[in-house]
């Protein structure tokens, strides 16, 4: 295996100015994609409730489900750092569960560092996770999770109290000990202002360009989700028209006798089809 980016990376990063590219992947084949567009970092997000489990939300994704796409990526990488997201309710009940269930994804499913949501409020939490000696991303801003207490997926952050919340929680999850924070749905000018302020990478998503770094979900990228579709998402390929047609043209081509060809055909020799078949 080549070398797995390390944490010191992201801060030089930060430093030099250089983007840090997140996707998101969920299984080893989108790693492997992932892994050769030359990303840093794949988050393995509870998003996969959405995009693949056919959930409206992320709230019923479980630890279980987390764990074994988790598995399946870092089964796939070579060198892009794994982040696994932690499912609502893994962290909030109470400090020690958290830290197991952390642990859980280092220990049993290979993951570099886990994510979590909220600020202020999980600053403890994130403490407790870091002092096991697990790697933490933060997520502040437009957290899905809890996403309802703040009447639905909304961008926040657009008048000053509740931008100054959100400078709150981002300093919190900094002071806790994250190594990256990842902001949601915040206006440019807050997210450039946060990104200044912390010494660690903020990582952008429908949060402007000022940010030290970007995710999508590989599924928007992709055109493969065909749910909501936020304003901040820029689709680089019609997935489903390229994909669905070439399984439209295989669909046909098998009714029509088209598939399998002859070189897609394996043959006895001559002699041994004689006796097989007389
Ligand atoms: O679950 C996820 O994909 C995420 C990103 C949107 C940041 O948390």
């Amino acid at each position: 295996m080549a070398d797995v980016i390390t944490l010191p990376r992201f801060r030089e990063m930060k430093s030099s100015g250089e983007k840090i590219v997140m996707h998101t992947a969920y299984n080893a084949w989108q790693t492997v994609l992932v892994e050769e567009s030359g990303a840093d970092v794949v988050l393995v997000g509870d998003s996969v409730g959405m995009v693949e489990h056919g959930y409206s939300g992320t709230v019923p994704v479980t630890m279980d489900m987390m764990l074994l796409h988790t598995a399946s990526v870092v089964r796939a990488r070579k060198r892009v750092f794994v982040v696994a997201d932690m499912p609502f309710l893994s962290y909030e009940i109470d400090e020690r569960e958290a830290v197991i269930n952390a642990g859980r994804f280092i220990k049993e499913a290979g993951a570099d560092a886990v994510k979590l949501e909220g600020g202020v409020t999980r600053e403890s939490v994130i403490r407790a996770i870091v002092s096991a000696g697990i790697p933490v991303v933060g997520h502040v801003g437009l957290t899905p999770q809890t996403a309802a207490s703040f009447g639905g997926f909304k961008v926040q952050g657009r008048d000053a109290d509740r931008a100054w919340q959100i400078v709150a929680d981002a300093e919190a999850v900094e002071r806790a000990g994250a190594f990256l924070i990842v902001l949601e749905c915040v206006p440019s000018q807050l997210a450039a202002y946060i990104t200044n302020k912390l010494a660690i990478p903020t990582i952008g998503i429908g949060a402007g360009r000022e940010c030290d770094g970007q995710v999508l979900v590989l599924h928007d990228i992709l055109g493969l989700f065909r749910g909501f579709r936020p304003k901040f998402v820029r689709r680089y390929v019609d997935g489903v028209e390229v994909l669905g047609g070439a399984l439209a043209q295989y669909t046909n081509e098998v009714r029509q006798g088209a598939f399998p060809s002859e070189e897609h055909t394996f043959n006895m020799d001559t002699e041994a089809a004689k006796d097989f078949i007389s």
